[in-house]
């Protein structure tokens, strides 16, 4: 268990730009930052960073919180993990209490194998670098290719020592379980002898975006024909092929920096780049690369450039790959090593700035390279050339803007020697089979959970525009509560009181209050409980945590609020930060009020509250009223009176503040 000093300093120290940053290519707005969301895929950013609150807010799909919420959301950390993550960013040494057996318990599948991962990166990086066998077969191995010390290290590259069971024995004593061994794929079961699966070879851990072990490549060191040059962890719980980029942890930075992304095919090419100095690179590892890769580098910038072999037959297989990126609106170049050479074999001999240069020179815009590339083949077959234009077209429709979609079109009419009409008609054709496929997905989605701001259709638009006023006024009191519960104000009360004539009269007094002490005191003198369930539920806990905490930060609060609540919270929190993003206070949709103090802010909603309230009180009992003859309404109309002449009071105060909320 860590101490709570431990937790509190983390929370103290924890930037949540900082920490997001590392993950999502953040950019600034006023006083806040913006960058698409790393929830779901989007083109334009809803994703908000606010420092000052020290919370994020995701407006496409509504999640929000603090720092650790952010760590337990996007990297799927428990909260542990993610406190500790923290500690670790921040060099916040972390002091731990007793952990209790049941807490042991707890610690999940997942958990253990991340463990036993951790573990076995730990156990083949020392293996390569103190025992003699490691020094003498692996370490050997790597300085052959060039690999300096500091670039073992930074990857943590390691050996397997040639022995059936080397790694798994050692495993075992030190007490990790045989089943999470298993199900990483370290040890490969069998039911008298278990044995290692990376057994005589030199290990790649395979990290995830946040720096965990997920898996492992393994390449053989000797010229064993029947064995396999690499061999991956299998697909299991914590290892999706599918999901990861190979030096993603270690590039993330550069990438976002450079606002590039260099894309190879294997380990040693991603190496072989860092240790010649461009550390934004990241390999797909042997597949095909998926939707889900181009997403986890969408997170962090739009340009792509993909890195080929020289070889012509592997260039034409991966060019396929390549409409997948086009797909997610990201800019695509390409880049071919001269024959025989890989990135590794090239970036091995060639010094930095040549390096360097010849990525500048040679990196081509991807549809004019795939264009100019199956011209080459096609030139002199009219067939093939049919096909061609087929392709290129298809490439081009899948680019999301109009724009560059136009200019490409220019491109190819060029390359390919064919008019633009043309290609102009075959593009409509696809671009219209594209949107109907678009179409029948969006009728599938919809049906979801309304949007934040969505309109609520009604039949009736007096009872729409009630409902709104009073959630409105709710949401403001939660607001209120959050951002200045604490603060001290003066408010002034009114008293009646009989004057020395004996007559009785309003006095008023001016009194400090905390501001959540006001509400909660006016609320209760009105009898009033918030109409809205997940509005009470918050307020209920916010009254809660104000008369129990000296102190009160939004940060700490979130900490320990329930998920739901939590939602809503950053919602109501962020509000600004969504009018920044779409500009609509700049567009006037919704003008900023301007309140002199808070509490007159507060007064003011509570009093509007009240006068709505009291309003709702006479239409009901103007309803009530009855008018079968002999009927007696006599009560009912007073009370109506009475109410009316509070109404005209509250009117009378509030005036200029009833637009608000009309
Ligand atoms: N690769 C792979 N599986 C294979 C072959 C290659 O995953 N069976 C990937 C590896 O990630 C490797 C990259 O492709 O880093 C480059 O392949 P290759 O040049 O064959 O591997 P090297 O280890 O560089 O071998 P060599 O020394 O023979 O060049
Ligand atoms: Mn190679």
């Amino acid at each position: 268990m860590i101490s709570k000093a431990t937790i509190d300093t983390v929370f103290e120290t924890a930037r949540v730009e900082e920490v997001i940053g590392d993950f999502v290519n953040l950019k600034r707005a006023g006083s806040n930052f913006k960058g698409l969301s790393p929830f779901s895929e989007e083109r334009s950013p809803s994703f908000m960073v606010s420092p000052a609150k020290g919370i994020w807010k995701d407006f496409s799909s509504g999640k929000g919180g603090n720092s650790v919420a952010f760590l337990m959301e996007h990297s799927h950390f428990t909260y542990p993990e993610a406190i500790r993550y923290l500690a670790k960013k921040y060099n916040i040494e972390i002091e731990e209490s007793e952990q209790t057996d049941q807490e042991k318990a707890i610690t999940d599948t997942r958990e253990s194998m991340y463990l036993v991962s951790e573990f076995a990166k730990t156990y083949f990086h020392n293996t390569l670098l103190n025992s003699e066998e490691g020094k003498a077969i692996g370490l050997s191995y790597f300085k052959e290719r060039g690999f300096t010390n500091e670039t073992i290290k930074k990857f943590s590259l390691g050996y397997s020592p040639e022995s059936w069971d080397a790694f798994t024995k050692e495993a075992l004593g030190k007490g990790y379980k045989l089943e999470f061994l298993e199900a990483t794929g370290l040890t490969i079961p069998r039911e008298d002898k278990p044995f290692d699966r990376f057994k005589g070879r030199v290990m790649f851990p395979i990290e995830s975006m946040s720096g965990r072990v997920l898996g492992f490549g393994g390449r053989i060191l000797t010229n064993d024909k029947k064995a396999a040059k690499y061999l991956n962890s299998p697909e299991s719980e914590i290892y999706h092929k599918s999901k990861v980029l190979y030096g993603i942890f270690q590039a993330k930075q550069s990438i976002a920096k450079l606002n590039n992304c260099y894309l190879v095919e294997g380990y040693t090419d991603v190496i072989q780049f860092n240790q010649a100095g461009i550390e934004n690179v990241v390999a797909s590892s042997g597949t095909a690369l998926t939707p889900d890769q181009i997403r986890l580098i969408n997170r962090l910038t739009k340009n792509v450039t993909v890195l080929f072999d020289g070889d012509a037959a592997g260039l034409r297989a991966s060019v396929r790959g390549i409409d997948l990126i086009l797909e997610e609106g990201m800019n695509v170049k390409v880049c071919a090593f001269p024959d025989g050479e890989d990135p590794d074999s090239f970036a091995k001999k060639t010094p930095y700035d040549e390096l360097v240069r010849y990525l500048e020179d040679n990196a081509k815009d991807f549809i004019q390279f795939k264009a100019s590339l199956l011209m080459n083949e096609a030139k002199n077959d009219p067939i093939k050339k049919a096909d061609l234009i087929r392709d290129m077209v298809g490439s081009i429709s899948k680019i999301p803007d109009r724009i560059q979609r136009e200019i490409y079109i220019q491109e190819c009419s060029r390359i390919m020697d064919i008019s633009e009409q043309v290609l102009q008609s075959t593009l409509a054709q696809l671009m219209q089979k594209d949107i109907a496929e678009i179409g029948k997905k969006q009728k599938q989605a919809e049906g979801g959970a309304p949007k934040a701001f969505e309109v609520v259709k009604n039949d009736n638009p007096i009872a729409t525009e009630k409902v709104d006023v009073l959630y409105r006024l709710e949401r403001k009191i939660i607001e209120i509560l959050l951002l200045y519960g604490n603060h001290e104000e003066e408010f002034e009360d009114a008293f009646h009181r009989a004057n020395e004539e004996g007559e009785i009269v309003i006095v008023t007094e001016r009194k400090l209050y905390k501001v959540y002490q006001r509400i909660y005191l006016s609320l209760q003198e009105d009898e009033v409980e918030l109409a809205n369930p997940l509005f009470r539920g918050i307020y209920n806990d916010l009254i809660a945590y104000y008369h129990q905490n000296e102190s009160f930060t939004i940060e700490q609060y979130l900490m320990q609020l329930h998920a739901d609540f939590a939602q809503e919270v950053t919602d109501i929190l962020m509000e600004d930060e969504q009018l920044v993003l779409h500009n609509w206070v700049g567009q006037n949709i919704f003008p900023k009020s301007k309140t002199e103090t808070i509490a007159q802010e507060v007064s003011e909603t509570i009093l509007t509250l009240r006068w709505y309230l009291v309003g709702s009180l006479i239409e009901e009992l103007k309803n009530s009223l009855s008018s079968e003859p002999g009927s007696d309404n006599t009560e009912s109309l007073s009370l109506v009176m009475d109410y009316n002449i509070l109404i005209h009071s509250f009117s009378k105060k509030l005036g200029r503040v009833m637009s608000r909320y009309y």
